[in-house]
């Protein structure tokens, strides 16, 4: 077991507890993250490559994931996890805030995949999970631009999967409900987590996905019963 996983947005939440496990499933992940304060205090404390990597700059991802292919070697495995959250009236967001969103969610899922895909392919051998949501799977008011960030990556990662597991690379979607983490507190929003998954649960579930090698995973999900009323 091993092989070298890059995480993006590794600095907190579930991707921190992904690289976290990991680490602990004799994996070498790469923790990276668009903060680069925190990407060296966390990569230091757990002894771990880190690599400053913000997912909606084109430029970075172009220029990090060659660097870590050229420091590190080739690259087993791909975490698209970084996300950020937006909740409130279609009418009230600013241009700006949907442009961050997609460019995120969307635009950084897909370019990152770009950058690290080619590499997978020649080889022959490779993993790349998405972090989608259950905001990918039904529609729900209010929002309506994280949901449709994250259903565009539905959309990819199905094809995705489709088109490279003949290939010999997997793709796969992991869709959680709420997860315990501060990406409401982030984009300002209150949100009762009392009953919802944990980031380390969370990472299980990835770590399953990615070191089950002939097994494709497809749409894994996992939501609070408190969800259903
Ligand atoms: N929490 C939930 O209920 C929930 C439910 C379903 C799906 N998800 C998805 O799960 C994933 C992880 O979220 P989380 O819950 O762990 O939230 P989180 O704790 O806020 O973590 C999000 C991570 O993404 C990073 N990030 C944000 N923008 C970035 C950028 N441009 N480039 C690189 N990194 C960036 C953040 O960096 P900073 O530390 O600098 O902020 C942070 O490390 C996201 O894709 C999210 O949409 C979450």
């Amino acid at each position: 077991m091993g092989g070298t996983i890059v995480v993006t947005g590794a600095t907190s939440g579930l991707g921190l507890a992904v690289v976290e496990q990991l680490k602990m499933a004799g994996f070498q992940p790469v923790l990276t993250g668009r903060n680069r304060d925190k990407v060296d205090s966390l990569a230091t404390d757990l002894a771990v490559p880190g690599y400053q990597l913000d997912v909606a700059d084109a430029g970075s991802i172009t220029r990090v994931s060659a660097q870590i292919v050229a420091e590190l070697g080739p690259v087993d495995g791909l975490i698209n996890n970084a996300g950020i959250w937006l909740e409130g009236d279609f009418e009230t967001y600013t241009a700006e805030q949907i442009q961050q969103v997609l460019d995120t969610n969307t635009t950084g899922t897909i370019l990152t995949t770009h950058a690290f895909l080619p590499d997978m392919l020649a080889r022959r051998r490779g993993t790349i999970i998405n972090t989608v949501s259950t905001g990918a799977l039904y529609c729900r008011k209010l929002i309506s631009v994280y949901s449709a960030s994250k259903w565009a990556i539905r959309g990819f990662t199905g094809c995705m999967e489709v088109e490279c597991a003949p290939k010999g690379v997997r793709v796969m979607g992991f869709y959680p409900g709420k997860i315990d983490t501060s990406m409401y507190d982030t984009a300002g929003v209150g949100r009762d987590l009392n009953i919802a998954m944990s980031p380390e649960q969370g990472a299980e579930m990835v770590v399953t996905m990615l070191r089950s090698e002939g097994m494709v995973w497809s749409q894994v999900s996992g939501r609070s019963i408190a969800d259903y009323q």
